[in-house]
C-alpha cells in the first residue's frame, strides 16, 4: 500500500525520508523511491522489491539535500518496476511527484499532453501530475498555484508531494477525497510531511492534518494551508500522545471511526495492481484459474460469518451477474450441520476478515474434505484460511482494530466484485467493451466513498436525534438487503439497540405490525430497479407513524416528501452501490454509539476473532 514521506529542514533528507518509509513497511508495497535536491538538482533513486534493495542502491549511488520525498508504490497503472515506482520526474527534471490514489481521468490528460509533446515514461496515471504542473509552472505560475490548478484538472482521491528545482525551499502537498492522508510534522527549523503518521512520529509530536480539497505550502520555518479554491484555512495544531495505541489512532477519538474513515484510501489499496483500467483485465495472482477450469465450476458457495457473511450475500449478486454462476450463502456455523453437497465443480468461497474465525473454518475443512475448490477472501496475511486455501485475494484494507468491521466489509466486497469479473473474464460471459467500463466504474469508488464520508456531519445531527429510541428496523431490497442486514447488526453490535435487517418486501408478513411512533425505519431506497417498491414501504411505514430515514440518491429530491431524513449517496451502477450505501450506516452507528457512551472499539461480550465455537 502506499505510503509517503517528505522533510525540509537544515537536515540530510535522504535518512530522514528512508527511515520513514522503513516505518510504512508494514502496510505492504512492491517498489520504493527517494528524490533529494542538491544543489540546484533533482537526484532520483528508485527499485523494486523490498525497501532494503533501494537502501543498497543509496548506499552504492548516494544522494543528499536538505529537502526531499519518498514513497512506497503498491503498483495500481503499470507492473512494479523501477520505471514505475514514484517519484516520478517532468521531462525538464525539475520537477518531481509522489502520489496516492488514482488519477480517474489518466487516460485523456494523457492524451492531450502527448499531442503538447510531453514524453511519458512510466505506464502510471501520477505521471500525469507532474507534467500538468511543468506546465503550469512554465505559464507563469508559482509551484503552489501550478499544483492547485493541476489539482483542478484531476479526478478522484489523492495525497500528493511535489518538489520542484526551481522552488529549492519547499514542498507542495494536497489532499483530495480520502486516497489517504496528508499529515504535516512541525519540528525546530524543519518540517516533515507524511501519509501516515508513524513515518514521522518518532521527530514530532506536534502535527497538523490536511481536509479534503486543502492544499499545504511547507518550508523549514513553517507551512501555510489552503482550500483547493484558494482560500487561506488555519489549520488546527494537534499534540500526539507517543503512547503507540494513540499514535495508530492518530487524530480519530475511536478506531471504528479512523477505519470508517479510511475506506477511500483502502479501497483504492483493495483495487491496487488487480485491474487494468485501459482494457479492464482482472489479475488476481494468488487465485490462479485457467479457462477451462473457470468454465467447468458449476456452483460457488460463500461461507462466512456476521459481516462478512453479508458481504457474500452481496457477493451472490455481484457473481450471478457478472460470472453467470449460481452462488449459495450459508453462515460458517452452520454450514458442517447439513451434511452440503459438494465436488470437484464447486468452489467453496470463505470470506474471513480474521483469517481465523473457527466456524469458518470448520466450513473450509467440510469442503476440503469433499473435495471442493478452496478459496479465501482474507485480510490478514497469513492467517488460516489463506494458508489452507487453493486460492486467496486479500482485501489489502491494513490492520482493523475496531472490532465492528467496516473498512474489511467494503473491501471484500469489491474483491468479490474483481472475482466476479476475473471469472467472467475467464468464462466469456464478459465483452471488452463491458471490462473496460466496469474498470471505470471502480476506479471511481474510492473518490465517491469520500464524498459520503465529508457528509459525516449530517449522519452525526441526527445521532444525535434517534440516540434515546430503543428498536430500529433497517430494510432494503436486491442487492441493498444484505447492508439493511450489515447497517443492522453494526447498529446492536456497539450501541446494544435492538435492531433487525428485512427485505423491504417482507415488511408487510410480520414486522409491520411492529411499527409505531417509537420505531424508527431505516429504508435503503437508491434510485434502482426496486426504488418504487422501496417508496412503497416506506408509505406504509409512515402510514403507521414510523420515523422513516432514507438512504437515497443524491439529487432525488422527491424522496424528502417521503422520509423523515434523507441520508445521500452518490450515483453508481447497482452492483456497486452497496459499497456506499453501506457508509451512512456504519457512521450512524458510530454516532448513535457515542452518544450513548458506550466503548466502541472493545464492545461487551464481542472479540475481533472468534476463535471459539
Ligand atoms: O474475521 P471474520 O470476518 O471471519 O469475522 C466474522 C465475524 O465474527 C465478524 O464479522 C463480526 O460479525 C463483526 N464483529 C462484525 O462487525
Amino acid at each position: 500500500m502506499c505510503g509517503i514521506v517528505g522533510y525540509v529542514g537544515q537536515k540530510n533528507a535522504t535518512p530522514i525520508v528512508l527511515n520513514g518509509l522503513k516505518r510504512l513497511e508494514y502496510r505492504g508495497y512492491d517498489s520504493a523511491g527517494i528524490a533529494v535536491l542538491n544543489n540546484g538538482a533533482i537526484e532520483r533513486r528508485r527499485d523494486v522489491g523490498k525497501l532494503e534493495n533501494l537502501e543498497r542502491r543509496l548506499a552504492d549511488e548516494p544522494i543528499s539535500g536538505a529537502i526531499g520525498i519518498g514513497h512506497t508504490r503498491w503498483a495500481t497503472h503499470g507492473q512494479p518496476s523501477e520505471r514505475n515506482a514514484h517519484p516520478h520526474l517532468s521531462n525538464d527534471g525539475q520537477f518531481v511527484v509522489v502520489h496516492n490514489g488514482i488519477v480517474e481521468n489518466y487516460l485523456e490528460l494523457r492524451e492531450l499532453l502527448r499531442a503538447q509533446g510531453v514524453r511519458f515514461e512510466s505506464e502510471t496515471d501520477t505521471e500525469v501530475i507532474v507534467h500538468l504542473i511543468a506546465q503550469l509552472v512554465a505559464q507563469g505560475h508559482d509551484l503552489t498555484e501550478a499544483t492547485r490548478r493541476a489539482c483542478l484538472q484531476l479526478r478522484g482521491a489523492h495525497a500528493i508531494v511535489v518538489m520542484s528545482a526551481r522552488y529549492p525551499d519547499r514542498l507542495v502537498a494536497v489532499r483530495i477525497g480520502n486516497a489517504g492522508g496528508v499529515a504535516l510534522g512541525i519540528g525546530q527549523g524543519e518540517m516533515y510531511i507524511a501519509s501516515d503518521i508513524p513515518a514521522i512520529l518518532e521527530y514530532t509530536r506536534q502535527l497538523v492534518f490536511l481536509e479534503s480539497r486543502q492544499l499545504a505550502t511547507v518550508t523549514a520555518n513553517g507551512y501555510s494551508v489552503q482550500t483547493l479554491s484558494g482560500e487561506p484555512v488555519d489549520a488546527a495544531i494537534h499534540q500526539i500522545a507517543w503512547d503507540p495505541v494513540s499514535a495508530a489512532r492518530g487524530e480519530y477519538r475511536h478506531f471504528m471511526q479512523k477505519e470508517i474513515f479510511e475506506q477511500g484510501r483502502s479501497l483504492t489499496d483493495t483495487i491496487r495492481g488487480r485491474i487494468s483500467f485501459e482494457d479492464g483485465r482482472v489479475t488476481l495472482s494468488d487465485l490462479p484459474l485457467s479457462a477451462d477450469e473457470a468454465r467447468r465450476l458449476k456452483r460457488i458457495v460463500t461461507v462466512a460469518c456476521g459481516t462478512s457473511a453479508y458481504a457474500g450475500l452481496v457477493g451472490k449478486f455481484m457473481l450471478e451477474a457478472l460470472a453467470r454462476i449460481p452462488v449459495e450463502v450459508d453462515y460458517g456455523s452452520e454450514y458442517r450441520y447439513r451434511d452440503p453437497i459438494l465436488d470437484g465443480d464447486c468452489a467453496v468461497l470463505a470470506i474471513t476478515q480474521s483469517g481465523e474465525t473457527v466456524d469458518t473454518l470448520a466450513a473450509m475443512e467440510e469442503a476440503r474434505e469433499k473435495g471442493a475448490r478452496l478459496w479465501s477472501i482474507v485480510n490478514v496475511i497469513g492467517s488460516q484460511a489463506m494458508r489452507i486455501a487453493d486460492g486467496y485475494i486479500t482485501m489489502q484494507a491494513g490492520p482493523e482494530i475496531g472490532v465492528a468491521s467496516t473498512k474489511a466489509f467494503t473491501a471484500s466486497l469489491v474483491d468479490q466484485y474483481l472475482l466476479a469479473l476475473y471469472l467472467g473474464q475467464l468464462r466469456g460471459t464478459l465483452s471488452a467493451e463491458q471490462a473496460r467500463q466496469h474498470a471505470q466504474d471502480i476506479a471511481r469508488l474510492p473518490d465517491l466513498v469520500g464524498h459520503v464520508l465529508d457528509r459525516a456531519a449530517e449522519v452525526e445531527a441526527l445521532a444525535k436525534k434517534l440516540r434515546d429510541y430503543q428498536n430500529f428496523l433497517y430494510l432494503g431490497r436486491g442487492i441493498n438487503y444484505p447492508i439493511a442486514l450489515e447497517g443492522a447488526l453494526k447498529l446492536k453490535e456497539i450501541s446494544y439497540i435492538h435492531a433487525e435487517g428485512y427485505p423491504a418486501g417482507e415488511m408487510k408478513h410480520g414486522p409491520i405490525a411492529l411499527i409505531d411512533e417509537k420505531m424508527p425505519v431505516l429504508a435503503i431506497a437508491i434510485q434502482d430497479s426496486v426504488y418504487e417498491k422501496m417508496i412503497s414501504q416506506i408509505e406504509q411505514a409512515k402510514a403507521r407513524r414510523g420515523i422513516v430515514i432514507a438512504v437515497a440518491t443524491e439529487g432525488d429530491t422527491f424522496i424528502q416528501s417521503k422520509a423523515d431524513h434523507v441520508l445521500y449517496v452518490p450515483k453508481l451502477p447497482p452492483l456497486l452501490s452497496p459499497v456506499v450505501t453501506v457508509i451512512p450506516l456504519q457512521l450512524l452507528a458510530y454516532y448513535v454509539a457515542v452518544e450513548r457512551g458506550a466503548d466502541v472499539d472493545q464492545p461487551r461480550n464481542l472479540a475481533k476473532s472468534v476463535t471459539v465455537e
